[in-house]
Order: structure tokens, then sequence, then C-alpha cells
């Protein structure tokens, strides 16, 4: 019986998560992607899913792909956090911010996930990227460096990051991981999803008032 209290969660940022075989795995597949799909005449992002009001790219890896990386994913969880999960129960994504989304300031404001009505843990890990892009937690700023991932609890947790401009030819990649743990999954409560809607509000007023960056 699993002894992992999601709901209380405190993120956490673990440094070098993959190493540079991985990292050489990701890359090249999604490179291969976009090659492929250049080489037959379609969109570079063709088979990847456009969402124009987050302005990026996502490709979602199925358990087919990237196998051993999935593996290695699913050996990391165990280690770091103590949770047996099953590679399959890891839902893997690629994402690429890029102006070719036709959206070239996203807009990530004060939210949490909700996937359904369970608490999921999620990973944010930039890859391969030139400059930093900052992450919020609530009011906490995180410089994720590449290959630095930050756990936390994606359903309860405020996440959003500061508005940013991308050129043309500018775009910034970010891996996100997301998982419950099967048999142990935690269902949130109808009013904690109001009171995390309020709290939202209050820090994107907070962040207007006090000229964050958002
Ligand atoms: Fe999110």
């Amino acid at each position: 019986m699993s002894t992992f209290d999601i709901v209380s969660f405190k993120p956490l940022l673990v440094d070098n998560f993959f190493t540079e075989e991985h990292i050489n795995h990701i890359t090249e597949f999604i490179d291969s992607q976009i090659n492929k799909n250049i080489k037959n005449g379609q969109n570079e992002y063709f088979g990847f899913e456009n969402n124009k009001k987050l302005g990026c790219f996502t490709y979602t890896f199925t358990k087919e792909n990237i196998k051993t990386t999935r593996e290695y994913v699913s050996q990391e969880i165990k280690r770091i956090l103590g949770i047996d999960i099953h590679p399959r129960f890891i839902d893997l994504k690629y994402q690429r911010y890029t102006s070719k989304t036709g959206n070239s300031s996203p807009e990530l404001g004060p939210h949490v996930d909700k996937i359904d009505d369970k608490h999921y843990m999620s990973f944010s890990l930039p890859i391969n990227n030139k400059e930093n892009w900052p992450l919020y937690l609530y009011i906490k700023k995180y410089n994720i460096q590449n290959n630095q991932a930050l756990f936390f609890n994606v359903s309860n947790t405020i996440h959003w990051r500061p508005k940013k401009e991308f050129l043309e030819n500018e775009y910034y990649d970010v891996l996100i991981l997301r998982f419950y743990e099967p048999g142990n999954h935690i269902f949130i409560d109808a009013g904690v999803a109001e009171k995390i809607e309020t709290k939202a509000r209050s820090i994107t007023t907070h962040a207007f008032l006090k000229n964050l960056d958002l």
C-alpha cells in the first residue's frame, strides 16, 4: 500500500534528470518527426496538436515511442518519489512554444490542470533551450534550467508563466509528464476547486498591481 501523500506534496526541483543519452533519444525522435513531415511535403508540425491559445505545438509520445526513456522515467519516479508506476501510466508530452502556432505571445495565466476528478503529479522539464522562461508556482518563481525537472501536484498547485513575445525563429521546448497512482488515486473535492479559482484570481490581481511580468 502506497503512503505517497499527493495532496500535500511540496514542489521538488531535481537536477540532471535525464542522462545525455536520453536527452539525445528524445531530441532525435522529435527532430525525426519534423524532418519526416518536411520530406513528405507536409506542415512541419503535422501530428502535433496545435494549441493556439497556449501558443505551443504538443507531441504526445505513444507507449511505443522512446520506450527505454519511458522506462527510465518510471525508474526515476520510483527512486525520487518512492512511487511504483508502470511506464504505460505515464503521460509524456513534448511542447514547443513558437509563433508558428499563429500565436507569438502565449497566455499562460494562473491555473491548475483539471484533467479529470483526480490529483495528478506532473513535472516540467525544459530541454535544449538557449534562454530561460520562468515558471511560477503560486508567487514563487522557478528559473528551471535545461534538464531540471520540477515535480509538483498539477491539480492543486497554481502555475503560470510571465508573458513572452516569440520572434519568428525563437522557440521554447519543454517536456511535460503527468501521472496518478493507480490504486491510490485521490479525488479532488469540489470545494477545493472553487478555493483554487479564487486564489488564482487574487494571484493575477496581485501580479498585475505589483507589475510582476504577468
Ligand atoms: Fe498547466
